[in-house]
């Protein structure tokens, strides 16, 4: 995303001045293709390789850290919901030796199913597909894919019930 989009998505669109209807407006305008009911404000997009399906809801200061190409994608379907402080990372390092642990950067995609449920303060690590319907109890870090219609919860992720 160009230093232009950077500033009216992640400055403007996401403030709490601006509402809710030309926040929508605006992260599609830039190349966000997102269609939830809500996004609230202070939300982050680091690219437009972001899609998120219709009645969806973000809460406030989720993170979607996307990389440049469908390698870092992240797809939320429809009616998921983000609950605060969501962090959604693609992006991860190559071991880079012991000058600089954090090499060469490596991008891996993020699912999420239609109707999946994420709690507060959750991170969703690269490479993850949660399914269909699952719930992802508050705190929670998703080191691997999730089975449909289950709750998950701790760090790492677990899977408690199925629902
Ligand atoms: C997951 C949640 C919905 C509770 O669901 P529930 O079906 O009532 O689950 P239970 O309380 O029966 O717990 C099931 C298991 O998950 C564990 N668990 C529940 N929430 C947990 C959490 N946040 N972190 C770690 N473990 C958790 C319980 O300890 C229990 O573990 P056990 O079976 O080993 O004893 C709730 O704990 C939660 O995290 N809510 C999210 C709230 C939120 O983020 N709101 C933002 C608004 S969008």
């Amino acid at each position: 995303m160009n230093i232009f989009k950077r500033l009216i998505v992640n400055g403007l669109a996401n403030s709490h001045i601006c509402p809710l209807k030309i926040r929508l407006k605006l992260y599609n305008l830039m190349g966000i293709k997102i269609f939830p009911k809500e996004i609230r404000p202070n939300c982050y997009f680091n690219s437009e390789f972001v899609s998120i399906g219709q009645g969806s809801f973000v809460n406030y200061f989720s993170q979607f850290h996307s990389g440049n190409d469908m390698n870092g994608k992240i797809e939320l379907g429809v009616n998921c919901y983000v609950g605060m402080n969501v962090t959604f990372c693609t992006i991860s390092h190559e071991d880079g030796g012991n000058i600089q642990r954090a090499g060469r950067n490596v991008y891996k995609p993020i699912k999420v199913g239609n109707g999946s449920w994420i709690g507060a303060n959750c991170v969703i690590l690269p490479g993850v597909t949660i399914g269909e319907g699952c719930i992802i109890a508050a705190g929670s870090i998703i080191i691997k894919d999730c089975e449909s219609n289950s709750l998950y919860a701790g760090n790492p992720a677990i899977k408690k019930k199925s629902l």
